[in-house]
């Protein structure tokens, strides 16, 4: 069975989840249109896809940069002939706790994280509106659904997006523009490879990639994995306070008593 979709704008494209999930959907016979700063990854990534069934199309961009993003989005349709899914997932983590606060590394987080997310919606839904139909996948990160240490920043510009996706999914029956949020766990990709703490139930990107684009040909909203960890981290989180802020303290190390 093919994919119920074919044309799939992919930002975050040139490494980690981004790119493992490009690779999938190529694989799996997309129209990959594929955006990240990095010019050359982007090149090797298209470079790569050459032999699969589907095809990956370099369309480089900074996702703060809002009149590029428009750009980028009207360029895939008149390229593409429109756009089926958007796959919003350019994202960085910045930690920041009490010791390391820092206004800058806020504006940061919050100008990617959530004010680049803004940008590509801005973007993309036109092209959903003059079709009369599209397909919305923000990624987010289960460290959106409650507190954690050094995630400051991080757990609250990712709480912002699944937010968002969840007011944008009330509208979905009137709009006919399905939504969805994704909720990964740890996943191995640069990004994870900065960390010095223990992360549990680590997983290859390739297998996350393989996760989303399942999840993508699903109608639930959420889709998350690895779902060991992130089901224990929501049990975690409906806990009362008095509760979970001692469990994640003695879980975490973070708590200093
Ligand atoms: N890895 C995890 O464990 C994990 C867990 C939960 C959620 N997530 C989320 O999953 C997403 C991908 O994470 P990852 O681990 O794959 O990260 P990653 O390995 O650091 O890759 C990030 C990607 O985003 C791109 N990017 C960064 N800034 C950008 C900008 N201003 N404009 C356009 N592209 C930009 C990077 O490419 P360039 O540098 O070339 O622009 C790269 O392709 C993020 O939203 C992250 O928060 C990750």
């Amino acid at each position: 069975m093919g994919l119920p979709f074919e044309r799939v704008w992919v930002t975050g494209a040139s490494a980690g989840i981004g790119r493992a999930t490009c690779l999938e959907l190529a694989r799996q016979g997309a129209k990959v249109a594929a955006t990240a700063r990095s010019e050359d990854k982007l090149a090797e990534l298209t470079e790569e896809a050459a032999p699969l069934a589907g095809s990956i199309t370099a369309y480089p961009g900074d996702i703060t940069d809002a009149p590029r993003m428009r750009d980028i989005a009207l360029g895939i349709q008149q390229d593409m002939g429109g756009i089926d899914v958007a796959l919003l997932n350019a994202g960085t983590y910045l930690p920041l706790s009490i010791d390391t606060w820092s206004d800058e590394s806020f504006a940061d987080t919050y100008r990617l994280n959530v004010q680049g997310m803004v940008h590509c919606i801005s973007a993309v839904l036109p092209v959903f509106k003059d079709q009369g139909k599209g397909h919305l996948a923000l990624v987010s990160s289960i460290a959106g659904v409650k507190g954690l240490p050094t995630s400051a920043a991080y757990g609250s510009s990712k709480a912002a997006v699944t937010h968002m996706a969840e007011a944008m999914r009330c509208e979905q029956a009137a709009t006919g523009i399905k939504v969805q949020v994704i909720l990964p766990g740890f996943i191995k990709t640069p990004l994870t490879d900065k960390n010095e703490f223990p992360m549990p139930f680590l997983m290859p990107a390739e297998k996350a990639a393989k996760r989303i684009v399942s999840g993508l040909q699903s109608n639930r909203f959420e889709v998350t994995f690895p779902k060991r960890f992130t089901w224990m981290v929501k049990a975690t989180a409906a806990l009362p306070d008095f509760i979970y802020f001692p469990i994640i303290g003695k879980l975490t190390g973070s708590s200093r008593g």
